[in-house]
């Protein structure tokens, strides 16, 4: 079993030139399929919301819920470096609430690290945390709990005017002193440029190949969600239709009689079947 990484082997990573691959994981079983294959890290990230719950953003998301979901994903992945997401309104509030909420991550979640959204409107909550002694990836561009401020769901930095605002806020979410920055729906060309500028590893999810790793939504990689589907998703399965074809097989089977089978059943000890007659003749 290799051991646990640290963030300072994905610096390391960074000064090879050796990529990292990341997904997001909500629960134990799939962060126990994930570690096995021998994923860099995992982010349990807010978007658990409409991955799991059924939401259609990430803003209503809870601490109590990410904190629930970080905790299984460290039970199933107890050897990788497992992400906390810091939820809309955990850490906007105050710089102490921002720590304390930062701290349960680790202290209750058994989290690595944290992340959270944005770039110059939260420096100060990013050296807070990163001076608690709390390892803090930044993450700028599409940034999912103020997609209202955003206009929706929308890609970044593709006029020069956005492009100079994104790349301010990778600066200063590196000033600030993030361990790492994950950059989200950015043209290519503004996030080569972030990694020039910057010497944390930058990592992308719809950001281009110049990065230092590539995050992908694990519902989306493996096919089962299905309400909206962004350009930059290559999908590794279709288990959405594998789970639909299995559930009309059982369906159909419990309806034909067909299950469950001889195989499935707990015979009775042998010889203590003829005696079931005196429980039919009790009163
Ligand atoms: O919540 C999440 O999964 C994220 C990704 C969209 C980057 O923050």
């Amino acid at each position: 079993m290799p051991r646990k990484k640290t963030i300072y082997d994905f610096y390391q990573m960074k000064h090879k030139g050796e990529l990292v691959a990341w997904i997001t994981a909500y629960d134990a079983p799939t962060a126990a399929y994930a570690e096995a294959a021998g994923m860099d890290m995992l982010l349990v990230g807010d978007s658990l919301g409409m991955c799991v719950c059924g939401l259609d953003g990430t803003v209503p998301v809870t601490m109590e819920q990410c904190l629930h979901h970080t905790r299984a994903v460290r039970n199933g992945a107890p050897n990788t470096f497992v992400i906390g997401d810091m939820p809309f309104l955990s850490y906007q509030v105050s710089i102490e609430e921002a720590v304390r909420n930062a701290g349960r991550f680790l202290k209750e979640g058994l989290a690595d690290a944290i992340k959270l959204e944005g770039g110059k409107r939260v420096t100060r909550q990013i050296r807070a945390i990163a001076e608690a002694g709390i390892v803090v990836f930044g993450h700028i561009g599409l940034t999912p709990q103020s997609s209202g401020q955003l206009g929706g769901f929308k890609a970044q930095g593709r006029t020069i005017e956005t492009a100079r605002l994104v790349i301010e806020d990778a600066l200063a979410v590196q000033e600030a002193g993030a361990h790492a920055l994950l950059v989200e729906a950015v043209s290519p060309e503004v996030t080569q440029i972030i990694r020039e500028k910057l010497s944390i590893p930058v990592y992308g999810i719809g950001a281009g190949p110049h990065t230092d790793g590539q995050l992908l939504i694990v519902s989306d990689l493996l096919g089962i969600f299905e309400a909206f589907t962004p350009k930059f998703v290559r999908k590794y399965a279709s288990l959405g239709e594998e789970m639909k074809r299995a559930f009309i097989a059982y369906r159909d089977d419990v309806k034909g009689g067909g299950f469950p089978g001889p195989e499935h059943v707990y015979p009775m000890v042998e010889g203590e079947a003829e005696k079931l007659d005196e429980l039919r003749d009790e009163e």
